[in-house]
């Protein structure tokens, strides 16, 4: 390995620093997936504030790879607070004219330090793929992580095909008769505000996680409220839909729309709870949170979502929404 001098800085997203932070990610993004609209640096400086706030859900830290004056790669650390007090995420990026010079290595080495000084034995990152053979693949191996996860990353070209979405619903109305469906935006309705924390929790038991090392989150109303103000923040608004019986929110979706790059939207989670699966409510909510991104934002081109192939109902769904595959997204861990 080439060698080059590097600095490693702590920083915070209100240093003036940030900014060459934001740009290492910007650059990264661009090279690695020049169809993907990188992430604005307001979203970056929003999770950066969340991260470093203190009595949040999750705490953190950033350091910047320092050539020359120059930021020339950044480190995110991630560490959960009310649950999974074992596992720290961490994310690297190098500017493409700084690879392979050892900058990758010198920042997780740094991250590795910063979660075993937290007390963190299990570390995950992700790797986006878009295509075969990427640098965050081969550098996880490299570093002896295993991949404990890989999901396919779908996209749905929008306007979605209005007769495929018609029969879509059709028959999840007819399947699910006796459940309402009702859509909000950003900010879940009081009333059915505990219910969503428990289908926020039971996405971290029931959607499949492979092997990674991660347990049940701990979500209340006071999280969601939390989570939604993050996504304000972040510059997004988030389109939810959900199926409700006798009072009580049994299904939800929700869509994220990053306003300042609306061209395309990320599916979040979606998930029916065990006991009123089989009556096709995840395509009904899905189904219903799409035909309100259409009326309200037309702008958006394309969602895009990832999903395990094993979970065969949610990949069925989104087959049948019309979504199709575009790469894998990767989630690796080491134990420490
Ligand atoms: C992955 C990434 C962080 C690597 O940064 P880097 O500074 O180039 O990494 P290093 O120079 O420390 O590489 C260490 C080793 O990883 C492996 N590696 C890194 N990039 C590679 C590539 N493109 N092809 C093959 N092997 C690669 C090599 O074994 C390399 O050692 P070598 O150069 O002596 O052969 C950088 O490519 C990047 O920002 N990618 C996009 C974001 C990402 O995928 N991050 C990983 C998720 S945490």
């Amino acid at each position: 390995m080439t060698t080059t001098t590097t600095d490693l800085v702590a920083l915070g997203p209100d240093d003036d620093l940030f900014t060459g932070w934001c740009e290492v990610w910007t650059a990264a993004s661009l090279a690695d997936r020049p169809d993907d609209p990188p992430r604005s640096g307001t979203e970056h400086v929003a999770l950066g504030r969340q991260l470093v706030a203190p009595g949040g859900s999750r705490d953190g830290a950033h350091r910047a790879a320092m050539v020359d004056g120059a930021v020339a790669g950044a480190l995110r650390v991630i560490l959960p607070v009310r649950d999974n007090p074992t596992v720290a995420v961490l994310d690297v990026a190098v500017h493409p004219a700084h690879r392979r010079l050892g900058i990758g290595s010198a920042l997780l080495a740094d991250g590795v330090r910063l979660a075993a000084a937290r007390g963190r034995t299990e570390l995950i990152a992700e790797v986006d793929e878009p295509g075969p053979d990427t640098a965050g693949r081969a550098f996880a191996l490299h570093h002896g992580w295993t991949c404990d996860l890989l999901e396919t990353h779908r996209d749905l070209v929008l306007p979605a095909d209005e007769e495929r979405l018609s029969a879509v619903e059709t028959e999840a109305v007819r399947a699910g008769a006796g459940y309402e469906i009702v859509t909000w935006r950003d900010r879940t309705p009081d009333g059915l505000l505990d219910d969503r924390a428990l289908l926020e929790r039971r996405m971290t038991t029931d959607a499949p996680h492979g092997d990674l090392p991660v347990e049940e989150e701990h979500w209340d109303g006071e999280r969601i409220r939390e989570y939604e103000a993050s996504h304000v923040a972040r510059g997004r608004t988030v389109l939810s839909a959900g199926a409700v019986r006798g009072g009580r929110l049994v299904a939800f979706t929700d869509l994220q729309i990053p306003l300042a790059a609306p061209q395309r939207a990320h599916q979040g989670g979606t998930l029916v709870l065990r006991e009123h699966r089989g009556h096709r409510l995840g395509a009904r909510v899905k189904v219903a949170v799409l035909r309100e991104l259409q009326g309200s934002f037309p702008e958006v081109r394309r969602i895009s979502t990832y999903n395990s192939e094993g979970n065969l109902p949610m990949v069925a769904v989104n087959e049948d929404l019309g979504f199709r595959p575009a790469g894998f997204l990767s989630s690796w861990s080491v134990r420490l």
